[in-house]
């Protein structure tokens, strides 16, 4: 007898819906599963045969054939249990087949036949509702993250056996959660800008980039507070809109790195991966294509702390999603894109020892040849996507002792929002979101004129100080950025003079 049952698949960070079709021969015992299934979708006859057993059914000793079509797509991960196990039980008879019809059902079985948490869930459930089904019978513990779907109906189950009671009947359906309101988006972070002290430089640089979406390099010696600093850069980002947080939270149900019962991430997220990555773990890949740190930083900050010990080839990736805001990863048949638009915080030590080029209480004990070797770890063109380069010096032992609290980050919140206005206006004829540091050549012209003061301010700048024409476009871009802030329309010397102190850091300008 032939059963079919409709379940999902992620290709990339989307839902493809998947039929299952169980047919049991009469034959040799053979259990076999056909459709591109890797890894994970292989084991699951084990895990399968395991559950209906132990929930006191009967499992057909017959010639077993499961079909996962569309065949062309490669199927991982352990969600086909449930259905598979569903699926068998409509074969032989056990389960009306038509109580199957409209019903999307995804979920990994244990070997007791516990239906275990799945990753992927949400995109699942957004292309069930898509495809026009009304009902999705899904892990409990994913039962949150569904929710944030409205509209359709939710059947959260926690064992095989009471799977199939509610869908002979024998025991009604638990109440739905109530879907995540969309307005609900807190901006309430565990950190905040309140708790640096001093350091009024540095915010100030850190406030500039959230305004223009710079990316921003800290520099400074061990202990001065720059992964401190950019813990909070998203605490002054202006909240999630929905949109957003739905974007960034489909791809955190991919990674199944939702926290259990939550829906709907409402804050920016904050990505500090650690310096031995691989370039893979970064922009993402895999047999599978999953997504990497950068997608995961989507909408929010990619922390990249420690920027020189970080492998050439990893800092290389980072070019394109940089870019373009996306990730694309060929393979063979097809290729796949995921969102990575986000805000890069680069952090290090002025050299291996971290105290050049002279603190007053610790002596450089880097020789010539180290630090130069340190510096050319960094490359170019990624230095090159970098605005704001920034020295953080030292805390003083007057500022950190000092009662009086800094400023919340509500407040600077409010000022990069209204930054953030004024760019949608300027640039509101671009398809995508556009910010100061988007601005293109023709950009620069039309947005970036500059006064006689200015204008001689920044000659003397380009003669003194060797500014390249890059380092000349990337203060165009903070200085207008600066005067947005100011919510000034012209930009003005103080503004020039202001954004030249961020140029960059390393030998070559
Ligand atoms: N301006 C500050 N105000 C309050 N506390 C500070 C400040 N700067 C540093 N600290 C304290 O010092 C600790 C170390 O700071 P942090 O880890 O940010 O330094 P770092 O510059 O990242 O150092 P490293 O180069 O070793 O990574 C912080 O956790 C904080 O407790
Ligand atoms: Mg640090």
């Amino acid at each position: 007898m032939l059963a079919k049952i409709t379940s999902g698949a992620v290709i990339g960070v989307d839902g493809l819906l998947i039929e299952v079709e169980v047919d049991v021969a009469l034959g040799l015992p053979t259990f076999t599963t056909v459709g591109l299934p890797e890894g994970a979708v292989k084991e699951s006859k084990e895990r399968v045969k395991a559950a209906i057993k132990n929930n006191g059914y009967e499992f057909p000793n017959r010639r077993i054939t499961v079909n996962l079509a569309p065949a062309d797509v490669k199927k991982g991960g352990a969600g086909y249990d449930l259905p598979i196990a569903l699926g068998l039980l409509a074969a032989t008879g056990l389960l009306p087949p038509e109580c199957l019809e409209h019903h999307c059902v995804v979920g990994e079985l244990s070997l007791d036949g516990q239906v275990r948490p799945t990753p992927g869930i949400l995109p699942m459930v957004i292309a069930a509702k898509q495809a026009g089904r009304h009902t999705v019978l899904l892990p409990r513990a994913n039962l949150a993250e569904a929710a944030v779907v409205d509209g359709i109906r939710l059947i959260g189950v926690e064992a095989l056996g009471e799977a199939v009671d509610i869908l002979t009947g024998s025991r009604p359906a638990p109440e739905g959660p109530p879907t995540d309101n969309p307005h609900m988006l807190s901006d309430r972070y565990a950190v905040d800008f309140c708790e640096v002290k001093g350091q009024e430089h540095a915010k100030r640089a850190l406030e500039i980039a959230a305004a223009g979406h710079h990316n921003i390099l800290l520099q400074g010696p061990p202990g001065s507070g720059k992964t401190m600093l950019a813990r909070r850069l998203p605490t002054i980002l202006p909240a999630l809109t929905f949109p957003e947080a739905l974007e960034t939270t489909k791809i955190y149900s991919v990674m199944g790195l939702l926290p259990p019962q939550s829906g709907l991430i409402s804050e920016r997220p904050f990505r500090a991966p650690h310096h031995t990555v691989s370039d893979a773990g970064l922009i993402g890949g895999g047999q599978i294509p999953r997504p990497g740190e950068v997608s995961l930083a989507h909408n929010g900050v990619l922390f990249l702390d420690e920027l020189p010990e970080f492998k050439k080839n990893v800092l290389e990736v980072l070019r394109q999603p940089l870019e373009d805001h996306t990730v694309t990863i060929a393979r063979a048949s097809h290729s796949l894109r995921f969102p990575s638009r986000f805000m890069l915080v680069a952090a290090m030590n002025p050299c291996p020892c971290g105290y050049y080029p002279g603190d007053p209480h610790h002596a450089c004990s880097c020789n010539p040849v180290q630090l130069q070797r340190y510096r050319h770890r960094l490359s170019g063109p990624l230095l090159d996507r970098i605005d704001l380069h920034l020295e953080v010096p030292a805390v003083r032992y007057s500022d950190l002792v000092t009662p009086a609290a800094g400023e919340r980050s509500e407040v600077i919140r409010q000022r990069v929002a209204a930054a953030h206005q004024i760019q949608r206006q300027r640039y509101q004829r671009r398809q995508t979101a556009c910010y100061n540091s988007q601005m293109t050549a023709a950009d620069l012209k039309r947005h970036c004129a500059i006064d006689h003061p200015a204008e001689q301010l920044m000659q003397q700048a380009v003669d003194h100080l060797g500014l390249s024409g890059r380092a000349y476009h990337r203060i165009l871009k903070i200085a207008r950025t600066i005067a947005d802030l100011a919510g000034s329309e012209t930009l003005k010397s103080e503004h020039l003079a202001e954004a030249i102190q961020y140029r960059r850091l390393a030998p070559r300008q």
